[in-house]
Formats: C-alpha cells, structure tokens, sequence
C-alpha cells in the first residue's frame, strides 16, 4: 500500500488508534484526525514510531461542529493530492450521562450530529479528492446496536436516552451507506459501513458502563479487510457484520425512509 493515502477520524483512542497503529507499518500516507491536539500529536508520533517509512500528518477538528468540519475538509482539499482510503471511526457513544441531551455546535442532537451529519458531510466535501484518486474506499465505521430513526423526532426531543441515540445514528449512517454506494457507483469510490467488533476495551464502552469482552485488534481487521482487501474492490453500498456481508436493520431497507433521511441530512449540512 505503499502509495496509498488514508485519513482515519478519532485516532486519539479505543479502534481509531488500533488502526492508525495497524496502518502505520505498512507505507504511504497516514493522515490522524482527532480533537485535541496534544492527544493527536502523541497518537501521531506512536504512529511514526511505528512506520518510520510512512508519512503522517494531523488534522483538528470537533466533529460536533459542522463549520469544523467544513474547514478540516478545505484544508485536507488545499494540502493533499490524493485520498484513497477515508475511515469514518469517530464516534459520540452513549455517554457516561445518558440521560442528559447534549447538542452539536448548530443546535442538533450530538450523537446523530457527531455520528452521522459529521461524516457524511466530510465525505461530500472531500468526494473531488476521492474521485480524483479513485479507485478509493469509503469505510463507515457503524454497530449491531442499530434502532429505527423517528422521522418526526429525529433529534430526540422525547424519550432521549444516550445508547438509543448512538444506535439511531449508526443505522443513519448505515442508510447513508446504501445511498452514498449507489449514488457513487460509477466513479471508481466505493463506500460500505461494518461492525467491527462487540464490545472491544474502549474509553466509548467503559464511559457508558459496559464490560469489554474483546480487544480493539479484533474491530481493526475487518476495518482493514474493507479498507485494502482487492477481492472487495468493487463492493460498495454494502452492511458488514465483521467479515460477513450482513443484513441491517429493517428500516435500511425502506427506501421512502432513506429518502426523507438523506433529504433532511442535506438540508442540515447545507448541501443541495
Ligand atoms: N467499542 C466497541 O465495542 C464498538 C462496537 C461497535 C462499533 N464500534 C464503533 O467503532 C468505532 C470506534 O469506537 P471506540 O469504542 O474505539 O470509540 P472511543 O474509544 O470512544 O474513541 C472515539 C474516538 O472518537 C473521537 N471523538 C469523539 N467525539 C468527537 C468529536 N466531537 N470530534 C472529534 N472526535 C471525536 C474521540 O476523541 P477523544 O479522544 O477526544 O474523546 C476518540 O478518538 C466507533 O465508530 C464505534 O461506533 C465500537
């Protein structure tokens, strides 16, 4: 993978820097984003450490904050020739407070922002770059814990509860998958979401409460698998469960509502 460029969001702990560590020996251009620049910079130099052959630059930005991830994406565009691998693996979990609300930059329920509406909006801002460089790869890192979006409370103004706002947003992410693959399958980028692993030792489990009962190595290799594998060079718009193509939740398959969700998502980031 010598040539190859990937940029991997939420390096800064659990799978994100599993994964950045895991690339790091194998050459080319390793691009870290996290939200704290102290953290980020430490994850980046284990990842220097770790590929002396491999190039690595950082990138800031709180993905709970549209205007941050526009800008993230302008200086990505200005400063990189080419992008051919873009691992979405940032995540709001369920939170050590579940019961509390919390609300993005722009006034929207953090989880559907930061899990959702982030990477969705990063991945149209960047598309120029992705298929300049195609063949390029889009991995949407989502979860088994999948619950139906409310299309008439999509931000959850009644009966929050943190975990079901992380399960909602990963089945938007997922749905955002199927259109996103569809919508791109004759450019060349292709773009599939996954499960990685359940319950891996993350700050995201151990924050909401929950045993780990597996490592972060086990999420990392069916990441890389999406991510590098040349059997799934053409697979796009799919749901994996780790290594097997799975079936996601049943309102992934409403057409009518992915619709309305990918209307609404554009309105929200601000694109036609
Ligand atoms: N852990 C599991 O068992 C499990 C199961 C299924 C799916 N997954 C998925 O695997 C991925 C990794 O999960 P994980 O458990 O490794 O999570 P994690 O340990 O909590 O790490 C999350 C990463 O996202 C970053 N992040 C959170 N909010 C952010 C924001 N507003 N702006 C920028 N960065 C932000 C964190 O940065 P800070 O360091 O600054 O907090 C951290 O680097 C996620 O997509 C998750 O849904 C995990």
């Amino acid at each position: 993978m010598t040539q190859h460029t990937t940029l991997i969001t939420g390096v800064t702990h659990g799978m994100g820097r599993a994964l950045a560590l895991d690339l790091a020996p194998r050459g080319g251009t390793l691009l870290l984003h996290g939200r704290k620049a102290e953290r980020l910079e430490a994850v980046a130099a284990e990842a220097r450490a770790a590929g002396p052959g491999t190039t690595v630059r950082t990138y800031l930005a709180d993905l709970s904050d549209l205007d941050q991830v526009h800008a993230m994406a302008a200086r990505i565009r200005a400063a990189e020739p080419h992008l051919d691998g873009l691992v979405h693996n940032a995540v709001a979990g369920g939170g050590s407070r579940p019961l509390v609300r919390e609300l993005s930059g722009q006034g929207h329920e953090l989880r559907f922002a930061v899990n959702h509406l982030a990477p969705y909006a990063l991945t149209r801002a960047l598309l120029p770059l992705l298929t300049a460089s195609a063949p390029a790869r889009v991995v949407n890192v989502a979860s088994m814990g999948q619950e139906a979006v409310d299309l008439d409370d999509v931000m959850m103004e009644r009966d929050y509860e943190g975990l079901r706002a992380y399960c909602r947003s990963k089945l938007a992410m997922i749905m955002a998958t199927f259109e996103l693959g569809a919508e791109l399958a004759a450019t060349g980028v292709t773009v599939n979401a996954l499960h990685p692993a359940h319950l891996m030792d993350t700050p995201a489990v151990r924050a909401y409460g929950l045993t780990p009962v597996t490592t972060t190595e086990e999420g990392v290799r069916p990441t890389v698998r999406l991510l590098l594998d040349p059997e799934l060079a053409t697979v796009t718009g799919r749901y994996f469960d780790q290594f097997t193509d799975a079936r996601a939740h049943d309102q992934a398959y409403d057409r009518g509502v992915r619709e309305r969700l990918m209307k609404l998502t554009h309105d929200l980031i601000g694109t036609a």
